[in-house]
């Protein structure tokens, strides 16, 4: 039985009258608050200071952190971005220096902004058909931890957006034998560790810091997340110091109650929850098999859950099998890129979900290939751009607008991300290549979002640092 949503309830029939906040006073809420507001205190006697704990939020954290095999948890209110930029400030010294994958999270981007730290990167390649971020490797890490000594924390992402794992185990031996931590971004892994079929969540896998984003992978709301520590390269106190600089002061209650029933009811009934899941997967994926030419990425360990679709005739490029799917058949996908279309499945999907999307795919199928367009395999940017200037130095700086197509050999001043994923296309301080130019030209003419950038008269402007 969730504790929390029990004490929520039970103090929910008292008689105790609210001189505190919030504003509704537990009654006077519109429609969407009207299910929900008996619940929605705060720090009021009795109950608990998600920044101090000390009764039912400690006793509630403990027990996710034993579901999960963590030493400590931290329930995040503030989604896994809270997490990250606690993680990252906590491990990397002011002004240190921070070994990250290009495709991490914008997070993991702003906490080195905001402390001001020195960003060496690992490349991990793209996926040769997919053009999809691969998973960082742990020869990759090994190699640029010889190559330089100052580095102070390894910060990866795995699963990646797409789902693919990387070995933790062995990046955790690598990062560890230089004694450092390992932080592991695995938003998109909340799920991992609950059943077999599925990987083992890093948090089993010997990372010090895991950040999973519960409203992602858990039928969970959206803004909640969780931080794991394991083992003793993490200083607690500096890492609950930062807990309480980048979260709320007034934690949410119902985001805190849903979190630990998400956490109880996905333990309690994985292997109902995560059978059937499996149970309905395997159903789709052996239909989909006859597509000819609709066809899925699949990698040796990946995530189970994330069907990343492409049409290898070219008919349907990423955007435009997006556009079909929501507008004919009515099924809104993750995200597009200019290649594929990304549908995720989760333990909340039913069995409509998986055949809506088998059968509008097999009928899709039908059409494909009636004009082969002649395509690259890879629609993403194949070389990213380089490093002139330090983020925490590019970013803030006098910027001046460009037209995109006059900005090359300019040094960035914003980001500029396709969203989603949010992870960064060029980052404040990179050179403006053509390639990256021509991509963003691309990516706009396709209607993919593209964040960071101003469309203005038809043209296309983007922000470069004014004077070097
Ligand atoms: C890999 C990754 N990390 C972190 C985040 C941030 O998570 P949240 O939205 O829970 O703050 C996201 C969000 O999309 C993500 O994809």
């Amino acid at each position: 039985m969730a504790d929390l949503y029990q004490k929520l309830e039970e103090y929910a029939h008292t008689d105790y009258y609210p001189y505190h906040m919030p504003g509704h006073k537990r009654h006077l809420c519109g429609n969407v608050l009207a299910q929900t507001a008996r619940w929605d205190i705060t720090e009021i006697d009795g109950f608990d200071n998600l920044h101090a704990p000390e009764g039912i939020l400690k006793s509630v954290q403990e027990k996710a952190a034993a579901i999960y095999g963590a030493k400590e948890s931290f329930f995040l209110v503030n989604g896994s971005t809270a997490g990250i930029l606690s993680a990252v400030s906590a491990t990397v010294k002011q002004g240190g220096k921070l070994l990250m994958t290009r495709g991490c999270h914008k997070a993991v981007y702003h906490a080195a902004y905001l402390r001001n730290l020195e960003i060496k990167y690992l490349y991990p390649g793209q996926h040769e058909v997919f053009g999809c971020n691969l998973a960082v490797t742990a020869s990759q890490v090994e190699q640029a931890l010889k190559e330089d000594s100052d580095i102070q924390a390894v910060c990866i992402v795995s699963p990646t957006y797409e789902g693919l794992v990387a070995d933790v185990e062995e990046i955790a031996k690598v990062v560890h034998k230089r004694g450092i931590p390992l932080i592991v971004d695995e938003a998109h892994g909340a799920h991992l560790g609950f059943h077999p079929a599925w990987p083992k969540s890093s948090v089993q896998l010997g990372a010090d810091i895991v950040i999973q984003s519960l409203h992602k992978t858990l039928p969970a709301p959206t803004q909640t997340a969780i931080l794991h520590v394991n083992g003793s390269l993490i200083d607690r106190r500096e890492l609950k110091k930062f807990l309480r600089i980048y979260q709320s002061s007034s934690p949410s209650y119902l985001l805190m109650a849903a979190m630990e029933e998400a956490i109880e009811i996905t333990n309690s009934r994985a292997t109902e929850l995560f059978g059937s899941f499996l149970a309905n997967w395997t159903e789709m994926c052996d239909k989909l098999q006859n597509c000819r030419y609709i066809h899925f990425l699949k990698e040796s360990g990946m995530d189970i859950g994330k069907l990343v679709i492409r049409d290898k005739s070219h008919t349907f490029p990423g955007q435009q099998l997006y556009d079909i799917l929501l507008e004919k058949y009515h099924l809104q996908m993750e995200m597009a890129t200019g290649g594929y279309v990304l549908a995720m499945f989760t333990i909340g999907d039913t069995k409509e979900g998986y055949e809506r999307l088998t059968e509008a795919l097999l009928q899709i199928d039908e059409e494909c290939g009636r004009e082969q367009i002649p395509g690259q395999t890879n629609e993403n940017m194949q070389t990213l751009p380089q490093v002139k200037y330090k983020l925490c130095e590019s970013w803030g700086k006098d910027t001046k607008e460009m037209l995109l197509k006059e900005a090359v050999g300019y040094i960035a001043g914003e980001f500029i991300n396709l969203y989603p994923p949010g992870i960064p296309l060029i980052v404040p301080g990179e050179i403006f290549t053509e390639e990256l130019c021509g991509y963003l030209q691309d990516c706009m003419s396709k209607g993919l979002n593209v964040q960071g950038i101003t469309e203005r008269d038809s043209a296309i402007f983007v922000s470069c640092i004014a004077k070097e």
